[in-house]
């Protein structure tokens, strides 16, 4: 029998998320929930709805796969599928990360679950890596590029030499940049970023005070230009530091050069580094941004989530403390 899923947002990974699962045999799309119900779609309109709380509700509706911008609305929709004990599968990285501890409570409490892949590194599969196959593992550090949109226009700065607002305007047209790309260019969906794989390697999240950031915004093609002619480049790194007790979260523009294996991650692609007392530096890497990377990451999820027990965090997070 098939199973039936709800489908929230049609935006770039919305639509991707409806290609991708109507060419699943096992699944089928009992809605799709848009905000503007009056624009003009590839889905049938019987499917189409404004109103997530019916389909929530809908008792044969066991998974619901989100991904929208607006984190309040996500929020909701986690918050009543989750009091349901039903699977909620997000890409929503504010949603995620504003909420991580309530979230988490939401899911033991009620037994549903609560899945994220999606919200880091677009494809590339780095949450369930940290949670499953280093759950033993000492991690130390986590450092990377984690935000497709800054790495792109600044890859499109260096080897191109097109100036910063032509290459934003490139990344918001692929569909890689947020609504308000500021988001993107002021660091803080890699902030948003760090907190989740923060979260998901340590349980916690830092306090604010160990947090700093700064974005690309103020980066001129001088300075990618003069980081180039001395054999570097400029990158968006995000580093998560663990200190015994605590940890930190450093994002800003950094020049590096060939010997980090950052220095080879261009345009859209991510990044990220996980070392390990034990495994040592880890790489993974692949499309950090995108429709179908980022929903083929939802789909992962939505085939896994079924397995047996399901934690957020590491599961011998407390062995290893
Ligand atoms: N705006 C985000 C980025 C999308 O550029 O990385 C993927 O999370």
């Amino acid at each position: 029998m098939k199973q039936k899923i709800g489908l929230i947002g049609h935006g770039t990974v919305g639509k991707a998320l409806y290609e991708q699962v109507k060419g699943l045999r096992q699944y089928e799309i009992a809605g799709v929930i848009v905000k503007h119900l009056e624009k003009k779609r590839n889905v049938p309109d019987s499917l189409l709805s404004g109103d997530a709380e019916i389909l929530i509700n809908d008792p044969d509706v066991h998974v619901v796969l989100e991904a929208i911008d607006d984190a309040e609305a996500a929020f909701e929709y986690a918050r009543k599928t989750l009091e349901l004990g039903k699977i909620y599968i997000s890409a929503s990285k504010k949603m995620i990360a504003g909420n991580l501890p309530h979230l988490h409570y939401l899911v033991r409490k009620y037994g549903g679950k609560l899945l994220f892949e999606a919200s880091v590194g677009g494809a590339i599969p780095v949450l369930r890596t940290i949670r499953e196959h280093l759950a033993g593992e000492h991690i130390e550090r986590i450092r990377g590029i984690v935000n497709g949109s800054c790495n792109y226009i600044l890859t499109r700065m260096g080897e191109d030499k097109i100036d910063f607002d032509e290459a934003l305007i490139e990344a918001q047209e692929k569909g890689f940049a947020e609504s308000d790309p500021s988001a993107d260019i002021d660091a803080w969906d890699s902030y948003y970023k760090a907190q989740i794989l923060a979260y998901t390697a340590f349980g916690d999240k830092p306090d604010f005070s160990r947090v700093k950031w700064e974005g690309i915004r103020n980066v001129t093609l001088n300075d990618v230009s003069d980081a180039i002619a001395s054999g570097e480049k400029i990158k968006l790194i995000a580093d998560i530091r663990r200190h015994e007790e605590r940890f930190t979260i450093d994002i800003r523009p950094t020049r590096i050069g060939p010997a980090d294996p950052l220095y080879h991650i261009d345009r859209e692609n991510n990044g990220l580094i996980i070392e390990g007392k034990y495994t040592g530096p880890v790489l993974l890497q692949g499309a950090g941004a995108g429709g179908n990377p980022t929903a083929s990451a939802m789909i992962g999820d939505l085939v896994n989530a079924p397995r047996g027990n399901f934690e957020m965090v590491r599961k011998l997070l407390l062995a290893i403390n």
